[in-house]
């Protein structure tokens, strides 16, 4: 054994007794079978296969950075936020951006959308805005989620991810063309998650002092520029560094490069909603900016590592539902599924109080509920009751909503949206395709060809569909697809 280390402090079990060998296991003799007696090696090994938490069904590979949300323009017309009202107002914040598909050891170079999470630690309570590198989404029911995540991830069978699964889905549920198209550009793989713009992607509330309702979509706007990879350049990097994402973000505060957003918002009044040409609240849309123009109103600057991964980005927990008084929900069938989806995945993913780790909790003011115990709960309520109403001064109801009411008519149903004149699947999967530089639009219609291509050659009808909604979105760009198809078979 060696002699006792001086100088630095005595290495303990978990419930801190001295250990005398971190090097040599005990056994029955030199040489013999090992001893149960043995609390080092036991609790160590125990522990070690517990090390790990079930990752996120998506976005399981990701990378956070804490940071300040600045105010730079009064919006107080349009929402009472605390953290909103006024210029020059500073907001903690906790940011983890990710990728989708890919399980917790994949690479961050794929063709994927990027997460944007953001977590303001406002006055009123945690705000968290879960939103994407995408202004728009792949479906717009959320009974669709599970069916398209299951063909994003590995094949029950086969145990690889499938373009049958993926062009199968895709092609029967021709919403997802706009997005689809997005991902395909040059956008779908960005260099970094500093290069890269972020939004809400859905339509949120926004209730001012006044009680009026405003409908609002966020756009974060990098300020690096917007840099993207080609195919060929991102499977060169996957392959040589799996981490290049996380390494960057990291590497660059460090360097004392803090990234930088600026923060816009479109507003919509609410009567507007009702007869817009499209529904405002359908998340395979976006709102052209001729219609209701961004207007900036903060920046976003990320300005401080993470020290520990697993305990700050790992069990960080992000939900659509954690409003602040003057923000709320619209009625987005796709957000209103995630106002359920992402508390249920935390109860389950880190447990009943993840909300009470270091990351998660309230920094500006502090949670008063009356929930308690459950796994690793720490007691902190004390001795006081942990029920309401009560006569002894606990904490009580506001009797003010955090949000504005919406009319609500008609029958319970299984309904789709209500119709608007101009709702297509199409037109804005077709404009976007026509707004492309050629070069840009070349490079789409070869990532497509590629992908679709990968469909086994007995599933013609699967390509197909594939090839016909995007022909529907433009004639040039299903031709051009088409022939590209049948120089690769
Ligand atoms: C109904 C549709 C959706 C459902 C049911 C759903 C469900 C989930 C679930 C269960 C997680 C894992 C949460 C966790 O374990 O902590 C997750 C993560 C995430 N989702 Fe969704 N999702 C949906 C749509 C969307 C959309 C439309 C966006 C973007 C606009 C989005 C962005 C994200 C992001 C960024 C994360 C990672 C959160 C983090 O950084 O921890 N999801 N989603």
């Amino acid at each position: 054994m060696e002699p006792q280390n001086r100088t630095r402090p005595a290495l303990t079990t978990e419930a801190g007794a001295p250990v005398a060998d971190n090097q040599n296991a005990e056994t029955a003799g030199p040489g013999g079978p090992l001893l149960v007696q043995d609390q080092q090696l036991m609790e160590k090994l125990a522990r070690f296969n517990r090390e790990r938490i079930p990752e996120r069904i998506v976005h399981a590979r990701g990378a956070g950075a804490y940071g300040t949300f600045t105010v730079t323009a009064d919006v107080t017309p349009w929402t009472r936020a605390g953290f909103l009202s006024g210029i020059g107002r500073r907001t903690e914040v906790f940011a983890r951006f990710s990728t989708v598909a890919g399980s917790l050891g994949a690479p961050d170079a794929v063709r994927d959308p990027r997460g944007f999470s953001l977590k303001f630690y406002t006055a009123e309570g945690n705000y968290d805005l879960v939103g994407n590198n995408t202004p728009v989404f792949f479906i717009k029911d959320p009974g669709k989620f599970p069916d398209f995540i299951h063909t994003q991830k590995r094949d029950p069978h086969t145990g690889s991810q499938e373009p049958d699964n993926v062009w199968d889905f895709w092609g029967l549920s021709p919403e997802a063309t706009h997005q689809v198209t997005w991902l395909f550009g040059d956008r779908g793989i960005p260099a970094s998650y500093r290069h890269m713009n972020g939004y809400s992607s859905h339509t949120y509330q926004w209730h001012n002092a006044a009680g009026e309702v405003f409908w609002v979509k966020y756009h974060f706007k990098t300020d690096q520029g917007i840099r993207n990879l080609t195919t060929g350049q991102a499977a060169a990097l996957a392959g040589t560094d799996p981490d290049s994402h996380q390494r960057d973000l990291r590497e660059s505060i460090e360097r004392g490069e803090f990234p930088s957003w600026t923060v816009q918002v479109q507003i919509m009044p609410e009567a507007d909603a009702a007869h817009y040409r499209f529904n405002p609240f359908d998340l395979t849309k976006v709102w052209p900016h001729a219609d209701y123009p961004p207007i900036t109103i903060g920046t976003l600057e990320l300005n401080r590592n993470p020290e520990n991964i697993f305990a700050e980005v790992e069990q960080s927990v992000f939900s659509p539902a954690h409003f602040v008084p003057g923000i709320g929900p619209s009625p987005d069938k796709m957000l209103q599924g995630r106002l359920f989806a992402y508390g249920d995945a935390h109860r389950y993913r880190v447990g009943i109080n993840a909300d009470q780790l270091p990351v998660n909790r309230p920094h500006a003011t502090e949670a008063r509920t009356y929930g308690r115990d459950g796994a690793l709960y720490d007691g902190r309520h004390g001795r006081a009751a942990n029920y309401e109403p009560n006569s002894s001064g606990g904490p009580a109801q506001t009797g003010r909503p955090l949000w504005g009411a919406t009319t609500v008519t008609g029958a319970t149903g299984n309904h789709a949206a209500p119709p608007h004149r101009e709702d297509d699947d199409f037109v804005q999967a077709g404009n976007l395709y026509r707004l492309m530089p050629p070069a840009e639009k070349d490079r789409l219609i070869c990532n497509l060809a590629d992908s679709i291509g990968g469909v086994s050659p007995d599933r013609a009808d699967i390509v197909e569909r594939a090839v016909g909604n995007f022909r529907r979105a433009d004639a040039n760009l299903g031709t051009r697809l088409e022939a590209a198809l049948k120089e690769r078979r």
